[in-house]
C-alpha cells in the first residue's frame, strides 16, 4: 500500500507522464483536485476506482482516505494540477502520511508555465536576454508572500516571469511590474493552456490591461513577462551553431 502524488500536467490528458497514467491506471483510490484537474484525466483510472474530488474536502478528510486505504491494503493515487511541487500544498499531506507510517512517493508532471510558454510558441530564457526565470505568485488569502518576494522586488530583475495565480489581481500585478519593466516588455496571459477553453493574450506590459477584461481571466491563468518572450530572433544560442565545439561535437571549420 502507498500514496502516490501525481502531477497530473495543465489539463490535456495526454500531458500527463507515463509514469503517472501507469500509476492511475493502478489506484484503487483516486483523489484529484477538481478546481484545477481536468475531468479528462480520469480516463487513465480504473472503472472500479473510488474517485474523490479534494476541492470540497478539508485536510483532515483527505487524510481519513490515506488511513482508511491503509488499513484495507489500497493503492491511492494523488493527482495535483501542474507538477505537485509548485502551489501544490503537499508538505503537509506528506507530514501527515510520515505520522501515520504511510509510505508515498512523488511522480513529476508538466507544470502550467512551461504549458503556456509552449502555446504561447515561446521560449522563457534567450541569450544575453534572460538567463532566469522567476516563477512567483500573487497572495492569496490561504498563503502569505514572505518579505523580499514582492512582485516589484522581483521584477528588479527583470529577468522572465511566470506569474501564478494572476487572475484575481491582475491590474495590481501589472501596476508592480510596471515599477521595474519598461513599458514595452512583452507579456503575455495564457488561461486554461491545453484545455479546450484555452485561450491567449500577447501585449506589452503597458498594453495589456486596455486590451483584456480582467474578469475574463481571474481562473487558471499563467502571466508571462520578459524580454525574451519577443519574437524577434536577437542573439540565438551558440550550442547548435557549426562553429561551436563540445564535449560531443566538433566544430566545423567556416560552418
Ligand atoms: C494552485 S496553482 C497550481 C500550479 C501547478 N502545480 C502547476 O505546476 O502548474 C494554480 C495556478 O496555476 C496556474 N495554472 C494551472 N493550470 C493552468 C493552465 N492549464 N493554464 C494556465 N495556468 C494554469 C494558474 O496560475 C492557476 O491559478
Amino acid at each position: 500500500m502507498k500514496v502516490i502524488f501525481i502531477g497530473a500536467g495543465p489539463g490535456a490528458a495526454d500531458l500527463i507522464t507515463l509514469r503517472g497514467a501507469r500509476a492511475l491506471a493502478e489506484a484503487d483510490i483516486v483523489l484529484y483536485a477538481g478546481s484545477l484537474v481536468s475531468k479528462d484525466m480520469l480516463v487513465h483510472c480504473r472503472s472500479e476506482a473510488e474517485l474523490f474530488d479534494t476541492s470540497g474536502m478539508n485536510l483532515n478528510e483527505q487524510i481519513a482516505q490515506y488511513a482508511r486505504a491503509k488499513q484495507h491494503g489500497l493503492l491511492v493515487a494523488r493527482l495535483h494540477s501542474g507538477d505537485p511541487a509548485i502551489y501544490g500544498a503537499i508538505s503537509e499531506q506528506m507530514r501527515a502520511l510520515e505520522d501515520l507510517d504511510i509510505p508515498y512517493e512523488v511522480v513529476p508532471g508538466v507544470s502550467s508555465f512551461t504549458a503556456s510558454a509552449a502555446v504561447l510558441k515561446v521560449s522563457l530564457t534567450r541569450p544575453e536576454v534572460s538567463q532566469t526565470i522567476i516563477i512567483t505568485r500573487n497572495e492569496g488569502r490561504a498563503s502569505c508572500i514572505p518579505e523580499g518576494e514582492s512582485i516589484a522586488a522581483l521584477a528588479s530583475h527583470q529577468a522572465t516571469m511566470a506569474i501564478f495565480l494572476s487572475g484575481a489581481s491582475l491590474q495590481n500585478t501589472v501596476e508592480e511590474l510596471l515599477l521595474s519593466y519598461p513599458g514595452d516588455t512583452p507579456a503575455a496571459l495564457v488561461c486554461k493552456a491545453s484545455w479546450p477553453q484555452e485561450k491567449t493574450y500577447s501585449a506589452t506590459l503597458s498594453t495589456l490591461l486596455s486590451g483584456v477584461f480582467s474578469e475574463d481571466w481571474r481562473l487558471s491563468t499563467m502571466l508571462l513577462v520578459g524580454e525574451a518572450l519577443a519574437s524577434e530572433p536577437g542573439l540565438a544560442s551558440r550550442l547548435y551553431s557549426p562553429e561551436y565545439s563540445h564535449r560531443f561535437r566538433k566544430a566545423v571549420p567556416n560552418g
